[in-house]
């Protein structure tokens, strides 16, 4: 019987081996996935542990705000605040950051989340997930403050998510590829269950939420018209649509058999650049798509590169399998496409 290798176990080996991560992040990550455990068991309970429904409260966003929104925020932040590790985190859920309280020792790492993606699908009993990344406070900065999380996803030291769905299933990278851990209930712990997961860079199966179509700029409607013409079209075969609406469920699904996932601008809100978050949406996604072979930009540059200027700032998504990916940059680069 092969022997099976726990989260910890990865972990650990990762920090020995050309001392991959440093003992600081292992711990943290050890924590946040504890973290995902508790959330898994909340949501698993549903409505006999009394979560599902709508809390009365708003975010920051002006989102209404579902209580295992605010439930798996308060389990991520007593799970992290005392370990030693972290200065700060930021959370969807939360105006500002939140400063590890004085009482506990200050870290080097910021740790940022969605706490709950997919919240519309909660009381549905479809997949949700919680997502994360993982920044070090720049050197020489005194304290910690908003600006010490304003970094490009490229400096992102590790993210993933966890997706709670008919199995719960964290997502990992450490900038060394992406490993999948799959939450064994009985011994309680993540099992390592795939490794250098890779996203075929052809996909003939799409996602995005077809009712913004008439909002949608000319790029994106050419690309999504082209794949709906099928055989007879340009593109000379016929494409598949999958739409979750929970970002971690459809990007489980390109991470497993490839695909192409779009949030584009649109015209419902021009002023906003998209609708997903690039601190704790995009940037973590986009790192683990390009560590599996795919692509990540926001339809004219890399998403990992972006400078953020806010904490809750938006951007517009396409990511996935690399030709796709490309395909959208592209049409969106050309000559007289809409700005
Ligand atoms: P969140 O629940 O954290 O606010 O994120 C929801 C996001 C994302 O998960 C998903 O892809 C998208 O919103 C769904 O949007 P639509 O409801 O517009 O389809
Ligand atoms: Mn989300
Ligand atoms: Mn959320």
């Amino acid at each position: 019987m092969s022997k099976k290798i726990s989260l910890t176990r990865y972990l650990v080996e990762q920090q020995r081996v050309d001392g991959k991560i440093p003992a600081e992040l292992r711990l943290l990550l050890e924590v946040v996935a504890r973290a995902c455990k508790t959330i898994s068991q909340a949501v698993n309970k549903g409505d006999l542990g009394g979560v599902l429904g709508t809390a009365d409260s708003e975010n920051v966003q002006g989102e209404v705000q579902k209580q295992l929104d605010i439930i798996a925020n308060e389990v991520l932040i007593e799970a992290n605040e005392w370990g030693g590790h972290l200065a700060a985190m930021a959370s969807e859920e939360m105006e500002g950051i939140y400063l590890v309280p004085n009482r506990y020792p200050q870290g080097e790492y910021l740790l940022l989340f969605d706490p709950l993606d997919g919240s519309s699908n909660i009381d549905v009993n479809v997949s949700i997930g919680t997502i994360f990344s993982v920044l070090k406070k720049p050197d020489g900065s005194v304290g910690v403050s908003e600006q010490d999380f304003l970094q490009p996803g490229a400096q992102q030291v590790a993210a993933g998510y966890c997706v709670y769905g008919p199995q719960t299933t964290l997502v990992l990278t450490v900038g060394d590829g992406v490993a999948m851990f799959t939450l064994d209930r009985e011994q309680g712990s993540f099992v390592l269950t795939r490794e250098n997961v890779q996203i075929p860079p052809d996909t003939k199966e799409f996602a995005i939420n077809m009712s913004n179509m008439r909002h949608w700029d000319t790029p994106v409607k050419r690309y999504v018209d082209e794949c709906l013409a099928g055989k007879e079209g340009p593109r000379g075969k016929d494409f598949n649509m999958r739409w979750i609406a929970s970002m971690v469920a459809d990007v489980h699904r390109i991470l497993t058999r490839g695909g192409i996932f779009m949030y584009p601008w649109d015209k419902r809100e021009p002023e906003k650049a998209g609708k997903l978050r690039l601190m704790y949406e995009a940037n973590p996604m986009g790192w683990l798509v390009e560590q599996a072979g795919g692509a990540a930009t926001n339809g004219r540059q890399r998403i990992l590169d972006i400078a953020p200027s806010k904490l809750h700032e938006r951007v517009s998504v396409v990511l996935g399998s690399r030709n796709e990916v490309e395909r959208v940059t592209r049409y969106h680069l050309e000559p007289g496409s809409e700005a």
